[in-house]
């Protein structure tokens, strides 16, 4: 039987039709409690579902569809390293990153604890290295300019977490400027060589598999500019100017990262669960290892509240399932991220691939098509911008979209009060659209005498994600949130959200594409890329 003709489904679907047609304002009049029932605080967080479109029975009749779903067992098995990602044959053991060293974790038999404690402390070495001034570019310059070369995982948790806690850097260490370059046409790249001094310049390259080509090929441009700038064998380059950071060291190797260089990381994380492995390096060289330790250890504690918090008052749980209930039971296929705090802007792009690339899945675990929704549309933007850019669409649009807004209680608290008024304005707009979309202009006296077109119908949902502060924990704890928030939903669907098989035929068809360009392959395809092609190699020509 599948989930959505189980028992639990079947009577969420009966309960819906009740609260279906019933408007949030209609809600917020008959109960003046919401916030009360249906906020939760954990780990640094409070979330707030009263603006939800839920009731205490919804919250009821989700956590049956939970245990039905044997949700518990699967977050032990999640914890305990079970092979929970079957199409690739092994455990997703993120969580394992940052737990205590003293916390064993046994996995086939060894103890994993032990080697990713190991993996950590080299990190640490090497960045203090390059915060000393001990780590020398070619011509003994100390490092003044890190760039991360990766992409997916090994870029997007990196650059959103160096964004978010660039300011808790200590006074201490050398400031080093942090870059990311990811995209595979060279732009990103293009534009930071004209203007950085090569002999002070490390690259890491950052790569899981070392053999994405986006990834490569922005490695191979940045070394050809090293040998040019310095003219100087390739060897001696690499020794000072690479760190390889992968899970398949070999390939590293062969590229001509030498093994001095390299910090390994295993299979069993997940790319996109990668940036509380070595892969956040660029967040220790940004950040300082101290921070970096912070992180993990808030993450760790949103680990601890999600495997032995009821699942009535458990954040990802609950996130999780008032998701469900969107997508399944309300019909709601989108899904925007709204940070109110600027140095939160990475954390809708993070998300995209977090919460798309794992849930964007249409088979079950057992390999059968399923016929119900799985993972929303989710985009996003930094709110108070995005107020002026798509929230239109929010309040007066015809589709229904379900919001998260994030937004630290208490910021600036050390500094002027200009900039503490500012974080003030921020907060205001915060509450004030997540109060307009859940209750439109019923919050108005005279609503009803406007004309259409400036009416405000409600009724979108909205849960608000309040951080004690931003703070290296906080922020850890947030982003575990969201990695088992994808867990649990992955668990109701059915489906394994550890594997992306759907990006890899595109790989394919790319590489054998490269030679039509060059006219070396003959091979048909289709009138529309032969006439692309065809209109390329025209205009090359003249
Ligand atoms: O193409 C998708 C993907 O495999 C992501 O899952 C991953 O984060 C990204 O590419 C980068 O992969 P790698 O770290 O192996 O270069």
């Amino acid at each position: 039987m599948t989930v959505n003709h189980s028992p639990a489904w079947l009577a969420l679907n009966a309960h819906a039709d009740n609260v279906r047609n019933k408007h949030l304002t209609q809600m917020f009049t008959e109960d003046a409690q919401r916030f009360e029932k249906f906020s939760f605080s954990a780990a640094h967080c409070l979330t707030d579902f009263s603006k939800q479109r839920i009731t205490e029975e919804t919250l009821q009749r989700l956590i049956e569809l939970a245990e039905q779903q044997q949700l518990p067992q699967r977050i032990e098995a999640l914890f305990n390293g079970e092979k929970v990602n079957p199409s690739e044959n092994r455990p997703a053991l993120h969580t394992a990153l940052r737990q205590p060293k003293e916390q064993v974790l046994h996995v086939d038999g060894l103890d994993i604890s032990e080697e990713i404690h190991a993996s950590l402390e080299r990190m640490e070495m090497l960045v203090d290295q390059i915060h000393n001034g001990q780590w020398r570019g070619f011509d003994g310059s100390p490092i003044k300019n890190v760039i991360n070369i990766g992409v997916g995982g090994s870029d997007l948790g990196p650059l959103m977490t160096c964004r978010a806690l660039s300011q808790f850097a200590p006074a201490h260490i050398r400031e080093i400027n942090v870059h990311f370059v990811s995209s595979m046409d060279g732009s990103q790249l293009a534009r930071l060589l004209t203007h950085i001094d090569p002999a002070s310049t490390l690259f890491i390259v950052s790569s899981k598999s070392f053999s994405t080509i986006d990834t490569l090929a922005n490695a191979n441009t940045a070394r050809e500019w090293l040998v040019n700038a310095s003219q100087l064998p390739v060897e001696l380059i690499s020794q000072h100017h690479f760190i390889g950071i992968t899970a398949s060291p070999d390939k590293a190797a062969q590229w001509g990262i030498p093994k001095k260089n390299q910090l390994h990381f295993w299979d069993w994380t997940g790319g996109r669960y990668s940036l509380w492995s070595v892969i956040g390096m660029a967040i220790a060289l940004q950040a300082g290892n101290e921070n970096f330790r912070l992180l993990l250890s808030g993450a760790h504690q949103m680990d601890t509240h999600f495997r032995s918090a009821p699942l009535t008052e458990n954040l990802p749980v609950l996130l999780a399932m008032i998701g469900i209930w969107n997508i399944n039971f309300l019909d709601i296929h989108a899904h925007a991220v709204l940070p109110y705090d600027g140095r939160l802007e990475h954390v809708p792009a993070y998300l995209e691939q977090l919460e798309m690339e794992s849930n964007g899945k249409s088979v079950t675990l057992q390999g059968e098509q399923l016929n119900y929704a799985t993972c929303p549309i989710l985009w996003g933007e930094v709110g108070p911008n995005a107020q002026h850019a798509f929230y239109q669409l929010l309040h007066q649009g015809t589709e229904s979209v379900m919001c998260d807004f994030i937004a630290p209680a208490i910021r600036y608290q050390d500094q002027g009060e200009d900039l503490k008024a500012q974080h003030q304005l921020a907060l205001a707009n915060c509450l004030a659209q997540s109060r307009l979309l859940a209750l439109g202009d019923s919050v108005l006296d005279d609503a009803n005498n406007a004309p259409a077109h400036k009416r405000y119908r409600g009724n979108q949902p909205s849960t608000t994600i309040m951080l004690d502060k931003l703070s290296p924990e906080s922020f850890g704890a947030l982003i575990a949130m969201y990695e088992h928030k994808v867990y649990v939903q992955s668990v109701i669907w059915e489906i394994n959200p550890f594997d992306q098989w759907g990006v890899e035929l595109g790989k394919t068809v790319a590489t054998s594409l490269l030679d039509q360009f060059t006219g070396q392959s003959t091979m048909s395809t289709d009138s529309s890329t032969e006439g692309l092609v065809r209109f390329v190699q025209q205009q090359r020509q003249e």
